[in-house]
């Protein structure tokens, strides 16, 4: 299968054919994870969505299911939207998601399972009362405008809240709405969070941190509030096609969410991934004391190329989020459990990497691998200076790869060909930035195909981070046809969606390279072939 489908991944969630986009209702029932997702049954285009499903027990190997929720009433007849699972008292799954009514208006509706022993959920069962919020005439709601119900929250007083997404005019905004029974919803004076020139709020994701100024990975409970608690509100915002959030302060007796840095500046507003990423939730783990983050990736392939290789989307690898001990961003890693697909470990001695040179990394299958590598560097006296502030992505496009720096750029070529006619480059650029040093992380897909039809954007973010003080680490998931990198231990992620023509399957090759004049160091290097997992 692999040879002619260079592009499939091995590792990341897909189904067997067709088009996915959002992850839809994660949840764990009965120790099984769940995985629903925006799935057009009928081709690689979006279209025609319904609920697709699939269970694991690890979050890297799953079996598929029978669609869960397919419109079958009048109140989602024109389509099953996206939406959250929310565990109601004594366990019992309650799903909420979005509608599309014969008048092709966006209203919510409830589903629960029809049989709740069995653990697989394979049924769902649709509220007669559907639709449980709806536009009308009075609430000023646009009907085109009003979806992705979040999980739900326990307020003391007894009353459950739900966020939907929406917009009036370009002010984006996450509608309340709150219930005592879950299936009588009242919307809410005003909503929990809005902002100008935002556009539509796509996909909202509502949740508590813990802000215990040390490192701690522990997640919380989605009703969890108090001492301690920070709370991230996350959007996906169709203007931009990337998932930013705030972190801020929730004030649960107001229902008010108050971000610590708002939407003011969306240049400088957070993203979970400065690449290809969209419409991600949350799922919190009550045995694991840890919250996992789901996230959809597109193509970057052409429509035609789309169609021919007859699937489109894929998801990332689920990731472990927390607030960094900074209280200002938060911090990503992939889940542990996929390191069970790991097999032939590369690891290297220490190694000076000299200005100009380049290394293979050998021994590994190269483009089905995961490489962490840290570097140290010590002549910061090289650094680039950088004399105004630019947009790290506008700067990682004008310094790409192939652009000799002072310290920097250094890092991995994925997907490379013997000749470099093709690579995609992954490395950090250290700038002296207003007499502190400023790092820079680019994912550079300029190289990375023969064929133009792809997107071949390249990407970027700076690292919060101290060079001097804290370890240059980049994590790369390389798959196929993804790049999913983790800068600074999971201070930054970028995803990259990449079609080599000739670096394919045992073709493409991996490697160090560093393109400054300073010298670095690799103190550590690990890489391992990953096994193919057992997915749909
Ligand atoms: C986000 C989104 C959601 C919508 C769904 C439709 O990608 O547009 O807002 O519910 O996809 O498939």
């Amino acid at each position: 299968d692999s040879s002619d489908q260079p592009y499939r991944t091995a590792y990341h969630f897909q189904p067997r054919k067709n088009w996915i986009n959002d992850p839809n209702g994660p949840m764990r029932y009965k120790g099984l994870y769940h995985l629903f997702y925006q799935y057009n049954p009928k081709g690689a285009v979006w279209g025609n969505i319904v609920w697709a499903h699939s269970i694991s027990n690890d979050l890297v190997n799953w079996t598929p299911l029978d669609h869960a929720i397919y419109p079958s009433q009048p109140s989602d007849i024109n389509g099953c939207w996206s939406g959250s699972a929310t565990i109601l008292p004594r366990g019992k799954p309650a799903i909420l998601y979005t509608g599309i009514n014969p008048n092709k208006h966006q209203v919510q509706n409830l589903a629960i399972p029809k049989n709740m022993s069995d653990p697989l959920l394979r049924e769902w069962v649709k509220s007669p009362k559907n639709p449980l919020m709806a536009p009308t005439i009075s609430n000023n709601i646009n009907s085109s405008s009003f979806r992705d119900p979040t999980t739900a929250w326990l307020g003391k007083d007894g009353y459950w809240r739900v966020l939907i997404g929406s917009k009036i005019h370009t002010r984006g905004m996450a509608i309340l709405y709150k219930s005592k029974n879950f299936v009588n919803w009242v919307q809410a004076k005003q909503p929990l969070h809005s902002a100008e020139g935002t556009g539509m709020w796509e996909c909202p994701d509502f949740y508590p941190v813990l802000d215990n100024k040390g490192p701690s990975t522990i997640g919380l409970d989605t009703s969890v509030n108090g001492d301690n608690v920070r709370h991230v509100l996350k959007v996906s915002l169709d203007d931009t096609k990337h998932d930013h959030y705030l972190i801020g302060t929730y004030d649960i007796a107001k229902d008010i969410f108050t971000p610590d840095n708002g939407f003011e500046d969306s240049q400088t507003v957070l993203r979970y991934d400065y690449g290809k990423y969209y419409a991600s939730k949350t799922i919190f783990e009550d045995g694991k004391n840890r919250r996992v983050l789901l996230g959809w990736v597109n193509e970057s392939s052409s429509v035609p190329d789309d169609i021919k290789k007859g699937w489109a989307g894929i998801h990332t690898i689920p990731r472990a989020i927390w607030l960094h001990k900074s209280g200002k961003q938060l911090v990503q890693w992939p889940v542990v459990e996929l390191e069970s697909l790991r097999v032939n470990p590369v690891h290297w001695p220490t190694k000076v990497v000299k200005g100009g040179e380049m290394l293979q990394v050998t021994g590994v299958t190269a483009a089905q691998a995961d490489v962490e590598i840290s570097f140290e560097v010590n002549e910061f006296g090289k650094a680039e200076v950088l004399d105004k502030w630019v947009d790290p992505q506008i700067l990682c496009s004008r310094k790409g790869a192939a652009v000799k720096g002072g310290l920097g750029p250094f890092g991995l070529l994925v997907f490379a060909s013997r000749g470099l006619q093709e690579y995609t480059a992954v490395f950090f650029r250290i700038f002296r930035y207003q007499n502190k040093n400023l790092v820079l992380m680019c994912s550079d897909q300029s190289r990375s195909s023969l064929n133009k039809d792809n997107d071949m954007t390249t990407y970027g973010t700076f690292v919060d981070m101290d060079p001097l003080h804290e370890k240059l680490s980049l994590r790369t998931l390389i798959d196929r046809s993804v790049v999913e990198s983790f800068g600074g231990e999971g201070m930054a992620c970028i995803t990259a969606r990449v079609y080599p023509t000739i670096a394919i399957n045992k073709k493409a090759q991996l490697y160090v390279f560093n393109n400054g004049t300073a010298a670095v160091k690799i103190t550590r290097l690990s890489a391992w072939s990953m096994k193919k997992a057992k997915i749909n």
